[in-house]
């Protein structure tokens, strides 16, 4: 791709308008705080806050456990399919006005099936708003069911068992929740049955996490994608093996901010992982709770590092590339690339 100069006050609107898949929003991540006080309203669940503001305030996070203690409060109020659905329905139309045209969406089921909640609940709602968004928005969506690492390599094998009756409404599994301490080995035998039943497989690893903890998600779990993966830069032989096996990293600019894995967003290094050639993506990872959905994280990222048009299609492109969607519809998806950046005046 022929790529013309782009003077940098455009860059923000084509940022904002090429088309882009996201691959690492969680779900429960995308609850707005609106929608929290609503659906604790309509479920008559309590909230130990008093309002959408006081809730807000608490939005100070100091690092990944800070924020989790929050995140899984704010799920509480998720009981029925409807409010599954909602809440999918809700991020779905959000993507679709970024030019998001494909969404590979994790969830955490047992935040759910813990308070009760069966996991058709989950699944169907979740399921539903996908359908709904492919023939309503034309986004293509799909599901990445998460094991959550702070809890045993037992209780994944069962929420694997439940999860199975609808193993056609997901397309893979991934492992995320407290990193440090809980590292992948633990999860070895249950990535190894995911497997065998033949879904794809992803790890948040290298987020708070040592790059030994990426080596052992690719060599034990044998994951096809690095969820995060920033803290590979601290490993020469990790990032030339990324590079070479073309491994994508989902990065997540605004979560590495606001969970303090940088210190500035001018600091981030999504910049050098893709001049060492990596395949890095832009992703909002939970946008309710980070200030940004996706063209925010484009926008925001763009204006403190100073990468400029170049990066920006390397980065929609390796979107598609690290998709779990077939060859001839990630050609599709860069074909639209293409006439994007080719039709913009
Ligand atoms: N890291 C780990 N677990 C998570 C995250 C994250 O960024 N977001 C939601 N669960
Ligand atoms: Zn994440």
């Amino acid at each position: 791709m022929n790529l013309k100069p782009i003077p940098p006050e455009r860059l923000p609107e084509l940022l904002r308008r090429m088309p882009k898949a996201e691959l690492h929003i969680h779900i429960e991540g995308s609850l707005e705080p609106e929608l929290i006080f609503a659906l604790a309203q309509r479920n008559g669940v309590a909230l130990p806050y008093a309002s959408v503001q006081d809730l807000r305030r608490a939005y100070a996070f100091t690092n990944l456990q800070s924020f989790l203690d929050i995140y899984y409060a704010g799920a509480s109020v998720l009981l029925k399919e409807q409010d599954f659905f909602d809440m999918a329905w809700a991020y779905l139309q959000r993507a679709a006005a970024d030019h998001v045209v494909h969404a590979e969406i994790f969830f955490d089921p047992q935040t759910h099936t813990a308070r009760g909640v069966a996991m058709e609940t989950v699944i169907k709602g979740l399921h539903r708003a996908c359908a709904q968004a492919h023939t309503e928005l034309g986004v293509s969506a799909s599901l990445i069911l998460c094991f959550l690492r702070h809890l045993s390599e037992q209780e994944a094998f069962e929420t694997l068992e439940q999860a199975l009756p609808y193993r056609d409404q997901f397309i893979g599994v991934g492992l995320d929740s407290s990193e440090v301490g809980h590292p992948p080995e633990k999860f070895a035998r249950v990535f190894a049955r995911c497997r065998e039943l033949g879904f794809h497989l992803v790890a948040h690893a290298g987020e708070e996490g040592p790059p030994a903890y990426i080596w052992t998600a690719l060599d034990l779990l044998k994951v096809e994608r690095i969820d995060h993966g920033v803290q590979s830069i601290k490993d020469a032989a990790l990032m030339q093996r990324l590079a070479r096996e073309r491994i994508p990293l989902t990065v997540c600019p605004l979560s590495n901010l606001k969970l303090c894995v940088f210190p500035t967003l001018a600091a981030h290094n999504i910049g050098q992982l893709l001049d060492a050639g990596l395949v890095a993506t832009v992703n909002s990872d939970d946008p309710a709770y980070f200030g940004g959905y996706m063209n925010d994280n484009f926008v925001q990222t763009f204006a403190a590092t100073g990468m400029a048009a170049a990066q920006a299609y390397q980065l929609a492109k390796n979107s598609f590339e690290a998709s779990f969607i077939d060859a001839a519809a990630k050609r599709r998806y860069v074909d639209r690339l293409d006439a994007a950046f080719a039709e913009f005046e």
